[in-house]
């Protein structure tokens, strides 16, 4: 039988007495996270969000009462009254209320409990799977709700800072129609109009544009996101942006800025950490040419190194069929790696390497002992392999890789790839240090070889930085973007740009995507139209919210800092979404299912 709470009223918080409240009267609620009876005293270990505190109960208290204790078990929902008492001796440092415990004169039971399907404890055994069933459970355990805590403080400072700063919270539409982000939409069939389908919002984008047209100066928006692509560590098919836009911006600068300090705030508010010193800005070309990523993680080395030209007429038919076909050869020296590395674990990274697109990866061991294990260096002459190692800045004890394809950007990013896998998999970096930086001037466009047409790198509204527009007729792939990342610790934690608000240039942006009038009226006619009058010049982005709170709570699963999280396969465990519907919705929408 389960009591009711009857007017009993929560007088504290789990986590809350101390020493200071020795001697009052108080009245906690929560589960029940361990039970010990020792015959004639019992402990009970109540929990909440806040922490847990040990309710004592022993013949002081009234017979009924005791009972009632001793048939409690773990996860029952508990309300206990006492007195603060100090525990004397037996003081348990590991706890904060570990002073002190309540000494018992009631118990309500508020609830039963079954046996849980896994223990509830902060270093929880179960596997991922059966905790992302009961997920309701696993969200009792104290490093989850810490995060959801830590989460709740990010977004609330995220409010105030915006309101300080005269952006205004609106909301945009989750019914609408599809945006140009780039990943496949997730559709939802409307019921009055048969064969039709809104989509749910990639971003906020077109919308928010709209908003500065509509006069609103400065929007923001805590936006959920859909995207319909396949997930990672850092992925969800739903996600949170902190979404803005801004009016009368013109210079990338003026947008980087009050992002930046946002962040800023969010460190010290949140970590107490104070980042006086401005972020880096690195150019896009710079950021691929040495670390090639337009994300790189720059707490350690690791840099590449362009070898074409000793790799030309080097006589390693690899090399120099690269090269002779308008690609390169590029290095990176893992230094000192040598002795921690066998040959075994050199072809793991070859293998890594090959998944990465390479077509292979040459390697070369330069043992402590002066002696050298390498994959290519009998093709080379001396003075071609002391021209490399001099490049490479290579000593005893240091490992080299390199990469050659007649695609210049490929070999880039492999190894851009290979730098991140070595530094994680050899721990090569201090990873309580954090790492934030900018990457700008991307470039506008990039050449889409399947579809045989330029595609826009950031999104089609994204303007050119005005020296370049020139080029836009005669080159149009030099064209650098108004457009900037911020990247933290390696990852994209917010991108944005400033757009077009000129019709004409839009139009010329259309064109050089290859988009037919039809198509440009029929995706965004709307959001064209409205430019026709008046638009101020504008700009904004959007961070990642998940992926900033996953950097401040330091967990590397992004499933971590989402209440209800969708898994690899982008259904939930939980509830076993997505299901099957009934015959009877899908006449309503007139849908009909092929069965495989
Ligand atoms: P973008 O597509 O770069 O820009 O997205 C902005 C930020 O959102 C985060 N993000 C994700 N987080 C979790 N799961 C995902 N699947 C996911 N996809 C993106 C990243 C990214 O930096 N409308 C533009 C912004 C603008 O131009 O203002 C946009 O959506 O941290
Ligand atoms: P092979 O002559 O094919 O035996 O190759 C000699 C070495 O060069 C091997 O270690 C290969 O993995 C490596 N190699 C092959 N193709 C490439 C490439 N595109 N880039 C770098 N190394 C390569």
């Amino acid at each position: 039988m389960t009591d009711f709470l009857n007017g009993a009223k929560r007088s504290m918080m789990c986590g809350e007495p101390r020493g200071t409240d020795t001697g009052k009267r108080i009245t906690v609620m929560g589960f029940v996270a361990k039970y010990r009876n020792l015959g004639n005293l019992l402990f009970l270990d109540v929990r909440d969000r806040t922490g847990v505190v040990q309710v004592a109960f022993d013949d002081s208290c009234a017979e009924d009462v005791f009972a009632k204790a001793a048939t409690v078990r773990g996860e029952y929902v508990v309300c206990c009254t006492g007195v603060v008492r100090s525990r004397g001796s037996n003081v348990n440092a590991a706890m904060p209320t570990g002073e002190i415990e309540i000494l018992a004169d009631d118990i309500k039971i508020l609830s039963e409990a079954e046996t849980t399907p896994f223990v509830i404890a902060d270093d929880v055994k179960a596997s991922e799977t059966l905790r992302l069933r009961y997920r309701y459970l696993d969200l009792r355990r104290k490093p989850l709700q810490d995060i959801l805590v830590m989460r709740d403080k990010i977004t609330r400072t995220v409010r105030n800072y915006m309101a300080d700063n005269g952006f205004l919270e609106i909301e945009t539409p989750f019914l609408g129609k599809s945006t140009p982000e780039g990943a496949r939409d997730y559709l939802v069939p409307s019921r009055i109009h048969h064969g039709e389908f809104y989509a749910l919002p990639q971003s906020p984008q077109l919308y928010k544009q709209l908003l500065m047209i509509a006069g609103m100066d400065r929007y923001y928006q805590i936006a959920r996101c859909f995207r319909d692509e396949d997930l990672r560590a850092n992925r969800q098919p739903e996600f949170s942006q902190i979404d803005m836009e801004m009016s009368y911006v013109e210079d990338s600068e003026d947008v980087m800025e009050v992002a930046e300090e946002l962040v800023k705030k969010l460190f010290r508010d949140c970590l107490n950490m104070d980042l006086k010193e401005k972020f880096r800005r690195i150019p896009y070309a710079e950021a691929m040419e040495r670390w090639g990523s337009d994300k790189p993680d720059t707490r350690y080395g690791l840099e590449l190194c362009d070898v074409s030209d000793i790799a030309a007429g080097s006589g390693f038919s690899v090399f120099e069929g690269a090269v002779a076909g308008g690609g390169s050869v590029r290095g990176i020296n893992a230094q000192g790696l040598c002795s921690s590395m066998t040959r075994k674990d050199v072809d793991a990274c070859a293998d890594f390497a090959k998944s990465c697109g390479a077509k292979g990866l040459a390697y070369a061991m330069l043992k402590e002992d002066g002696s050298v294990t390498s994959s290519f260096f009998k093709f080379l002459s001396e003075e071609k392999i002391a021209a490399l190692k001099e490049k490479l800045g290579a000593k005893a004890g240091d490992v080299l890789f390199f990469v050659a394809d007649a695609d210049d950007m490929l070999v880039k990013t492999v190894l851009g790839s290979l730098r991140v896998y070595l530094a994680d998999k050899y721990s090569l970096y201090d990873k309580s240090k954090f790492d934030f930086l900018w990457v700008v001037d991307f470039p506008l466009l990039e050449y889409d070889k399947e579809e045989g047409r330029y595609v826009a790198v950031h999104h089609p509204f994204t303007s050119a930085k005005v020296e370049d527009i020139p080029l836009l007729d005669s080159d149009p792939l030099k064209v650098r973007a108004n457009a900037y990342d911020m990247v933290i610790n390696g990852q994209e934690a917010g991108g944005g740009s400033i757009r077009i608000h000129d019709c004409k240039m839009q139009s010329k942006i259309f064109s050089l995507l290859g988009l037919t009038d039809e198509q440009i009226s029929e995706k965004f006619g709307f959001f064209v139209d409205a430019f026709k009058y008046g638009a101020p010049p504008h700009g904004g982005l959007a961070f990642g919210l998940d992926r900033l709170v996953m950097i401040i709570t330091g967990t590397d699963n992004i499933k971590d800092v989402i209440a209800f999280p969708k898994v690899q396969n982008a259904s939930c465990l939980m509830t076993g979404a997505p299901s099957e519907v009934d015959g009877k919705q899908l006449a309503e929408l007139a849908l009909e299912i092929e069965k495989k």
